[in-house]
């Protein structure tokens, strides 16, 4: 089975690339630590999307993790993971 790691996977756009692949049969890993409440108080928290994309698709698993944290990200990865960075700062796709 194809592996995705999508990083900010509970804003806007890692949401809906977590939605597109698990529906193409892909397993995806999506890390994301809400930092966007921090940068927009209550209004800007993304729970709820994270909850929704865990309640939606089996194949979807939430990693709370800062994704400046290197060493962490790195541990979500083995050698067959593709990656999509959509985290706030950071918009291109990259494959490994
Ligand atoms: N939305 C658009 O129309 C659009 C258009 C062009 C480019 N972009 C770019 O695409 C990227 C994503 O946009 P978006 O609208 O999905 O943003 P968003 O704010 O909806 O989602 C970003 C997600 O990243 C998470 N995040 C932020 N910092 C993090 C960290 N250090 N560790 C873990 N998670 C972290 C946030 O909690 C949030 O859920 C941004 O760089 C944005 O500038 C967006």
């Amino acid at each position: 089975m194809k592996k995705l790691l999508v990083t900010g996977s509970s804003g806007l756009i890692g949401s809906e690339v977590v939605d597109y692949f698990c529906q193409q049969g892909w397993e995806v890993y999506g890390i994301d630590n809400n930092m966007r409440a921090d940068f927009f108080g209550p209004g800007g928290d993304t729970r709820w999307r994270q909850q929704n994309l865990l309640d939606t698709h089996k194949l979807f698993h939430h990693q709370e993790l800062d994704i400046r944290h290197r060493q962490d990200v790195l541990t979500c990865m083995d050698g067959g993971t593709h990656c999509c960075p959509t985290q706030s700062r950071l918009g291109s796709v990259s494959t490994f």
